[in-house]
């Protein structure tokens, strides 16, 4: 199973997907089993570390961030990942853009997987630290509703 985390830049909300998720696959007994990755639709922060703020909030919680780097999404995810799950509308919107039709890709939101279907995650790049707990928050919450989905799949 593959799960890529799509956001705008790459560098605030999916990594901190990536990260949240790959430690709660592990405390779950399935880092063998799930391979992920998490990329942007926007091409401007490409091969940058994420963002201080958020490398902070997460390095908070334990969670080690600062050897990922972004990368855009591309056409080919749709054949490699079985899910791809974007932070918010925009996202959705430029992720099914880019969506080839034969693509079997379950494509959505992140949150719906935390019984909040068609709620984002909110950019915090403008913001202040509180968006970036706030964004913590949202993906852990999220991370555990889809280790359950993925529980169910296998
Ligand atoms: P992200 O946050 O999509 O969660 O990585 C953003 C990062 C950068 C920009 C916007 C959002 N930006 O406009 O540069």
């Amino acid at each position: 199973m593959k799960v890529l985390f799509v956001c705008l830049g790459n560098i605030c909300r999916s990594p901190t997907a990536e990260g949240v998720f790959r430690r709660a696959l592990e405390q779950a007994g399935l880092a063998d089993d799930v391979e992920i990755d998490s990329c942007g639709v926007g091409s401007w922060h490409v091969g940058k570390a994420p963002d201080a703020r958020a490398q902070q909030a997460a390095l908070s919680r334990g969670i080690d961030l600062s050897s990922l780097r972004a990368r855009q999404l591309t056409e080919q995810d749709f054949a490699e990942f079985d899910y791809v799950l974007g932070m918010d509308q925009d996202n959705l919107r430029a992720m099914r853009e880019l969506k080839p039709d034969n693509s079997q890709a379950h494509v959505g939101l992140f949150l719906d997987f935390a019984g909040t279907p068609g709620a984002e995650v909110p950019d915090p790049y403008y913001g202040g630290d509180e968006g970036f707990e706030n964004v913590l928050t949202m993906i852990e919450a999220a991370s555990a509703g889809l280790i359950q989905h993925l529980k169910c799949e296998r």
